[in-house]
């Protein structure tokens, strides 16, 4: 793709060098011009110029010439150096492994999800990272998930967060107040997170806190739940898959060099273009339900939800969870350092509902409702009976290996293959896998008719991705700056 961001842009909030001034015979770099986030958050650029920078950063080939291959940085999500050992610039197991984002996040458009082939290798972050072979005593294998809605669950995840701590200090101030150890239930959206004791010292025992990090931050990507925003994300997978870094991770602020993969390239990613990035991916439409056709095959949809509801699968797989504020904010509140946070640099605000206008549905409080059918939660989802989900022999980020992320299930219409591996190929195989908590559910509809089970298949064909094209073309409206 060589279409430049520059074009789009018009030169605005572009640090662009002399050489973008003409156009270079034979210029091979695809990354022609970088965005500066100070800029944007001034309103450099309208909001669909901002998501269409974005959009061609995630499908664009990085070439070395852009900055690709890290010869002298591993893919941990800490900066981490490793010895000259003359390693291939391509790896299909540590990395780099692809050229572009969209080469994996592709169904049925960029930032969808992936082929079985598609699938990534993730190393935690405490073992040797180089590693040679797809043994799952090395690394855990992931397939690739879409980002359609994706926005919409960090801010649910945001927000649920705030609701999870401010329990927390409730509880401390209670524990305090009164001299006693005090339990409290934490729960946000409908949401159980299990039960927190405050002690009257301060101390907080989280040991019968439930789906969650004992930190309180629900973490709403990754299918082990441990990446708390899309920008965290972004920038990991900036350095894993393709060995570009960003400044604001791998920096001479925090490296203390400004090349530190050593591949002769330097600010390989502003946090102009991170943003850029991060609000593309955040603004993907939500998917949709779309019923066949065939009045037969819609009926069973139908019939199929209710059945959905009956055999506990809405326990978990939450058909809405309610939205507060649609306003999409760059970056976000809960960053860990090493992401971009908001005190280090201005707030981009983007507000959905200018986007989206009558795509987003409202309750009677005139909150969203986001129908991502999931709780954003961890749960155990396998057994002795049922192991096929414990199927991963390494912990990450000290979750237990039988514990997963209630998958979404808004888009599994259109995103084949199916579980954390990609290794299930249709929904029937994967609701059989299903141990752990949701045994019960499973074996309740396991109990149904064929015509039933059908029907609730018929019923989660229905949520698809829909390509929409680009946001709301008429709106000429700029990021803001939140104060
Ligand atoms: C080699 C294939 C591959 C490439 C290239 C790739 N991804 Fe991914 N992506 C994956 C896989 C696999 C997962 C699921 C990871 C997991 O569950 O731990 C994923 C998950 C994600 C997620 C979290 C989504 C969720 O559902 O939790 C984000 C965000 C993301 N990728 C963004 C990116 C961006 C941005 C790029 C480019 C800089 C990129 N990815 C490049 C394979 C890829
Ligand atoms: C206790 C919580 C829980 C219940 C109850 C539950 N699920 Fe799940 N579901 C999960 C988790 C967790 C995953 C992710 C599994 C994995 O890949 O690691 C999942 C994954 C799935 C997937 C695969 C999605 C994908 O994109 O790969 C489907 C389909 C699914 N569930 C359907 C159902 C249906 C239908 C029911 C009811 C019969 C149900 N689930 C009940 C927690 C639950």
């Amino acid at each position: 793709m060589r279409s430049s961001i520059l074009g789009l842009a018009a030169g605005l909030a572009l640090s662009a060098g002399p050489a973008f001034a003409q156009p270079v015979v034979g210029d091979e770099r695809t990354v022609r011009g970088h965005l500066d986030h100070a800029a944007l958050a001034e309103g450099a650029l309208s909001v669909p110029a901002l998501i269409d920078a974005g959009r061609v950063l995630f499908s664009t080939r990085f070439t070395t010439l852009d900055g690709a291959g890290r010869p002298l940085a591993t893919a941990s999500e800490v900066p981490t150096r490793r010895p000259e050992t003359g390693t291939p610039p391509f790896f299909r197991t540590s990395g780099p492994d692809a050229n572009a984002c969209a080469g994996c996040h592709i169904q049925p458009e960029a930032g969808g999800a992936g082929d079985f082939t598609a699938n990534a290798f993730v190393a935690p972050q405490d073992i040797e990272y180089d590693f040679d072979s797809i043994s799952p005593d090395l690394s855990m294998e992931r397939g690739t998930t879409a980002l359609h809605g994706s926005g919409l669950l960090e801010l649910l995840a945001r927000e649920m967060t705030a609701d999870l701590h401010a329990q927390r200090a409730e509880a401390l101030a209670q524990a305090r107040e009164t001299g006693q150890a005090v339990e409290m239930p934490l729960e946000s959206k409908g949401v159980p997170f299990g039960v927190l004791t405050a002690l009257p010292s301060g101390f907080v025992d989280t040991s019968q806190v439930a789906g969650v990090h004992p930190d309180l931050i629900v973490k709403p990507f990754s299918q082990k739940a441990v990446t708390i925003s899309l920008r965290q994300f972004t920038v990991t997978a900036l350095n894993a898959h393709h060995g570009m870094q960003a400044v604001e991770r791998f920096g001479p602020h925090w490296t203390g060099v400004a090349d530190f993969d050593g591949d002769g390239m330097a600010e390989e990613m502003t946090e102009g273009d991170v943003t850029a990035l991060t609000l593309f991916q955040a603004v993907l439409p939500p998917p949709v339900q779309v019923l066949p056709d065939d009045p037969i095959l819609a009926a069973a949809a139908a019939r199929g939800e209710a059945l959905f509801g009956q055999a506990g699968c809405a326990a978990c797989h939450r058909p809405a969870l309610p939205l507060d504020t649609p306003i999409f904010t760059e970056p976000g509140p809960y960053n860990p350092a090493g992401t971009l946070r908001p005190g280090e640099a201005p707030v981009v605000a983007v507000d959905l509902r200018d986007l989206w206008g009558d795509w987003l549905e409202t309750d009677d409080q005139g909150r969203v409702l986001v129908r991502a059918f999931t709780d954003l939660r961890r749960h155990r989802i396998a057994d002795a009976e049922t192991p096929h989900f414990a199927n991963e022999v390494i912990t990450q980020n000290f979750v237990p290996r039988d514990q997963f992320r209630t998958a979404p299930l808004w888009g599994v219409g259109s995103t084949a293959p199916y579980g954390h591996r990609g290794d299930l190929t249709t929904l029937r195989e994967a609701i059989l896998m299903h141990g752990g908590d949701a045994a019960d559910s499973r074996r309740a509809f396991e109990a149904l008719s064929d015509e039933d089970q059908a029907a609730v298949i018929e019923f989660l064909l229905s949520l698809q991705i829909v390509p929409r094209g680009p946001v709301n073309p008429a709106l000429d409206r700029r990021a803001e700056v939140q104060p």
